[in-house]
């Protein structure tokens, strides 16, 4: 889409509605900003990026800028999973070369890539969803390669998948209570406690439910299942700014409690909760180091990712 922008931009005059306020500050010559039905600011993009009421309302990119705190644990001792020179395909289509990472006990890792970068398929890997077919992967030490999704899952890995999804047709309530695997998880009263949205909406159905509420309705699930280790897959996708916000904190709180493999496109987002982070781009790990080293670098982070 910001390439089609991009191509039509002086020929045809755009107006873009969109929360994504990054790619509207990259496109646009002149914004017009609303919150909460009201215009907050108007001009051009470098004198709204500086605008406090903005940056007040995109909380997410102002904790960025003010340098939210480095992943609480680095990466010692024995990594919880392991990613060894995994090679995965879709029928005769090979789509991740060679690909190693691992997460340590207690650590915040993000993997950032583009559309189409290879994110999801890591994540299939890992949860037994796509097998590799060359290369290991490991969890608690042991050998995971091959195993079927649902044993996985049992072992303690949980995943939020990408679009959330969830049974539109049952209650929350009953979402979380199917989630249950085993004993060791979330209690509904912890859930409800850290999600007091989700106990306002317990009977609504989940298909009622909006794009915040689904992902945080997909993370709660995945607590209520004895995770040990959470995948998550890009959960701040088509959220607006305010929600971004809501799920920013509960992902925020889980951490040094839960580890998490954070997948994203918004390096921002993502770089500001993780210690460290990968790049995949092409199916390829282009590039691996600490979270901060790659936020505070814009040339580094423009040429891997475009941003
Ligand atoms: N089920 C599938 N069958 C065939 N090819 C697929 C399938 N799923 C993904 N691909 C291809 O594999 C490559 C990696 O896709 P993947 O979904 O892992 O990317 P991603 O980084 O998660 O992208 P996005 O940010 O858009 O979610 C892409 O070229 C995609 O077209
Ligand atoms: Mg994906």
């Amino acid at each position: 889409m910001a390439a089609l922008i991009r191509a039509l931009h002086g020929s045809v005059t755009i107006v873009l509605i969109d929360h994504d306020i990054d790619q509207v500050l990259a496109l646009s010559d002149r914004i017009t900003v609303l919150h909460q039905g009201r215009v907050i600011a108007e001009g051009a993009p470098a004198e709204i990026q500086k605008n406090a009421e903005v940056q007040t309302a995109y909380l997410g990119h102002l904790k960025v800028a003010a340098g939210a705190d480095a992943g609480l644990a680095r990466a010692e001792g024995a990594p919880l999973l392991g990613v060894v020179s995994v090679d995965a395909f879709y029928g005769k289509s090979h789509v991740l070369h060679d690909v190693s990472l691992d997460v340590f006990p207690g650590e915040v890792v993000a993997l950032l890539g583009r559309n189409g970068a290879g994110k999801t398929t890591t994540l299939a890997a890992i949860t037994g969803v796509v097998p590799p077919r060359r290369g290991r992967i490991t969890y608690r030490g042991r050998d995971i390669t091959g195993g079927a999704p649902e044993a996985i899952a049992r072992q303690g890995v949980g995943l939020v998948p990408q679009g959330r999804r969830i049974f539109p047709n049952l209650s929350v309530l009953e979402n979380l209570t199917i989630a249950r695997r085993g004993r060791g998880g979330w209690t509904l009263e912890r859930v409800f406690e850290t999600f007091p949205r989700l106990h306002q909406l317990r009977h609504a159905s989940g298909g009622t439910l909006s794009g915040g509420e689904l992902q945080l309705l997909a993370i709660a699930r995945a607590l209520m299942g004895n995770v040990e280790l959470l995948l998550l897959d890009e959960p701040f996708e088509g959220l607006a700014p305010t929600i971004v916000e809501t799920v920013w904190n509960v992902l925020h709180a889980l951490k040094g409690e839960t580890t998490l493999l954070l997948v994203e496109q918004n390096a921002d987002l993502a770089l500001a909760l993780a210690g460290r982070a990968y790049v995949i781009n092409n199916g390829s790990i282009v590039w691996s180091g600490d979270a901060t080293t790659l936020r505070a670098q814009d040339d580094l982070r423009r040429r891997l990712l475009g941003v």
